[in-house]
């Protein structure tokens, strides 16, 4: 920009901030949107009614409750646990976000097992955060035999997503105890899709004061504009976590419509009833087709094949109008796309356009 006045030079941001590939999915604008893991459907109408209603009884002139009394209680009842072992923030990744800025930092090291949730990286490297990623093995589980390899590291976090995303890959109980019992991080379980699976971290929060399990509204309460995440740790944790968040970070709508949307948990379960129903379908008629298919306890399946071009098989998806997640670029995951379960019609015609596509033969590699 020219004028008066005007710096010649370019203000820099400081070290280690830098924008990153790979982090935000491409949005496109097609028919059906397979890429983002969202619930197909919105919340029920009951959510909306009692949300209007609720909008007339805030005080908008004044300041929310800023430790969200009312959500977080609500939430430990869910959970059958106590308010004081609740934070909550503006989507899970500021859940994350907290977490990293009260326990990373400089001269602070986090790890991951990739491939995973690639935000863990991005926002370690916003926080400073030293981050070391382990590699899982071939079935994309974790592997308990090369442990000693990240204990030696000594990490002040353990990141475990479970289920994984982009894998779908649920952490064995096992796993988590091992991790649990011989380290001495924080060890933060990401269950963004943990009402997809058979078994949740929940469970152990009365054993390992040491745990936080981090949950989200996007996917099954089907609130990803809402933005809304929590985590549930002992309240040594908490408390911190409340210390490092902006004075009301959550406002009042927020909040209200957090608690409403917890009223409703018989709907919420029956959508991700109906969401698992619909995975094993496409599961199924990806297996039929001659895919490997990551055996998924999540909203998503990642599938791919060796003689098919994942690169080719998404571009040719697109021209169908479906938008898959392309994570060939993803460290770890190689030749293979990711789709999110969507409505039963969209996921007939992902179905459909794969099967189409395959009989032309476009996105085989040449020999
Ligand atoms: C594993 C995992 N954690 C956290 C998030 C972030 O969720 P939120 O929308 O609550 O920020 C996502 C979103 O896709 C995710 O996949």
């Amino acid at each position: 920009m020219k004028g008066k006045g005007k710096a010649e030079k370019q203000v820099l941001p400081r070290e280690g901030i830098r924008i990153q590939s790979g982090y935000h999915s491409p949005q496109l604008d097609v028919k059906v949107k397979l890429n983002t893991n969202e619930s197909p459907a919105g919340p029920p109408d009951n959510f909306s009614d009692a949300l209007v209603q609720k909008l007339n009884t805030i005080s908008w002139n004044r300041y929310p409750d800023r430790r969200a009394t009312a959500l977080r209680s609500a939430l430990a009842e869910l959970h059958g646990v106590v308010k004081e072992n609740v934070f909550v923030a503006n989507g899970s990744n500021e859940v994350l976000q907290t977490i990293l800025l009260a326990y990373g930092g400089h001269q602070r090291t986090a790890a991951v097992f990739e491939p995973t949730y690639l935000l863990y990286n991005h926002i370690c490297n916003l926080t400073s955060t030293n981050i070391i990623g382990f590699p899982r093995k071939s079935d994309f589980s974790i592997d308990l035999d090369r442990l000693d390899d990240v204990f030696a590291t000594s990490p002040d976090i353990i990141f475990i997503c479970s289920p994984n995303n982009p894998t779908g890959k649920l952490e064995e109980t096992e796993v988590l105890t091992e991790i649990l019992q011989r380290s001495k991080a924080l060890v933060v379980v990401d269950e963004a899709y943990g009402q997809f699976s058979s078994f949740s971290a929940v469970d152990l929060l009365s054993d390992y004061k040491s745990l936080i399990v981090v949950r989200t509204y996007s996917k099954t309460w089907a609130l990803a504009g809402l933005r809304l995440g929590y985590a549930l740790c002992d309240q040594a944790i908490s408390d911190v976590l409340w210390e490092v968040a902006l004075p009301y970070h959550l406002d009042s709508f927020k909040q209200a419509a957090g608690e409403i949307a917890l009223r409703d948990a018989a709907a919420m379960q029956e959508r991700v009833a109906f969401l698992v129903s619909e995975r094993e379908r496409i599961s199924e008629g990806l297996l039929q087709m001659g895919f490997d298919v990551v055996a998924s306890q999540a909203n998503f399946i990642l599938f791919g094949s060796e003689v098919i071009d994942a690169k080719l098989l998404w571009h040719a998806l697109v021209e169908q109008g479906i938008l898959v997640r392309d994570v060939t670029s993803f460290p770890k995951i190689g030749n293979r796309l990711r789709v999110t379960v969507g409505s039963h019609d969209e996921n007939s015609l992902f179905l459909k356009a794969l099967q189409q596509i395959i009989r032309e033969k476009k996105v085989y590699y040449s020999r």
